[in-house]
């Protein structure tokens, strides 16, 4: 884990309110895992103070006639622009200079590779989704279910089929793929493949339905939990969740940055998630 200066590459929007960033980062492509995240500053900007968390999308290499480039190393960075940081953020071009910390958390466990996998993205939910496709070792028995609330909110699907994985669309307003939430897919899913393990991001009302769907079919779920963050490296408490077993008396609380942001479902006190959560646009 490293803190340094260093430049974005490119900043596309790719949908109506999200955007891709490349952003040069030398070491990643060796030491980051799927479900990994970055602590991200602009440097240009005094507000916002705090470095904002994001799930690294993909790492990579710049193509060889790059040259005059400090490293050729590069993460990606997907993002919803919901506040001030994303506002900002948003704004940047080639050649910024931002400050970078990571990669950071406890990352997603690739289970065995003969399994069969599902993963379950919502929305911005999908980012740390990517590189966990792209790690695992039989995509031929991977299945992604993206789920959104309109069409806009799914995004990168085409990356996820170049993959060889085999993608599902969901929209509550059917304006993409089958009408209805992405928990009536996997409900479906699991009938099919009942020894399948699960990995979801998303929405925590999505996440607790998932949960939910996993503990009635028995399957091993890991969930990536969407938070906000102040420091990144578990100094200051402020993304906390209450794990299993908590109660008033033996009072029981993990750091989603330092613990996570990948658990193991049965790690948690599922019912945290039923109180209102705020849109982070794709924090971890
Ligand atoms: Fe500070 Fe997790 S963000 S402890």
């Amino acid at each position: 884990m490293k803190n340094y200066k260093t430049i974005v590459l490119s900043n596309q929007e790719i949908s109506p309110g999200y955007y891709r960033m490349q952003i040069l980062a030398p070491g990643y492509d060796a030491q980051a895992r799927a479900g990994q995240f970055v602590m991200f500053r602009v440097q240009r900007s005094l507000p916002p103070l705090l470095r904002r968390p994001f799930g690294i999308f993909r790492t990579g290499f710049l193509a060889p006639d790059c040259d005059g480039m400090p490293s050729k190393e590069f993460i990606e960075i997907v993002y919803k622009v919901v506040g001030l940081g994303t506002e900002i953020m948003q704004d940047l071009h080639q050649g910024d200079q931002i400050e970078l910390l990571g990669p950071l958390g406890r990352g997603f466990d690739l289970g065995a590779p003969d399994e069969d996998k599902i993963l379950v993205g919502g929305g911005i939910g999908l980012v740390p989704l990517y590189m966990l496709a792209e790690k695992l070792d039989n995509k031929a028995r991977s299945r992604l279910l993206m789920g959104g609330r309109t069409r806009d909110d799914i995004i990168t699907v085409t990356e996820f089929e170049r993959l060889g994985v085999e993608t599902y669309v969901s929209t509550e307003d059917g304006s993409l793929g089958e009408e209805g939430l992405v928990t009536q897919v996997l409900e479906r899913k699991l009938q099919k493949y009942p020894q399948a393990t699960v990995y979801a991001c998303g929405p925590m009302p999505m996440l607790d339905a998932v949960q939910r769907i996993c503990a009635n079919h028995k399957a091993p779920l890991q969930v990536s939990l969407e938070a906000l963050m102040a420091c990144g490296v578990g100094a200051c408490l402020g993304c906390v969740v209450k794990g299993a077993g908590h109660s008033e008396e033996t009072p029981r609380y993990l750091c989603t940055c330092k613990q996570g942001p990948v658990f193991n479902a049965e790690e948690l006190d599922w019912r945290q998630l039923d109180e209102p959560q705020q849109d982070c646009g794709g924090c971890r």
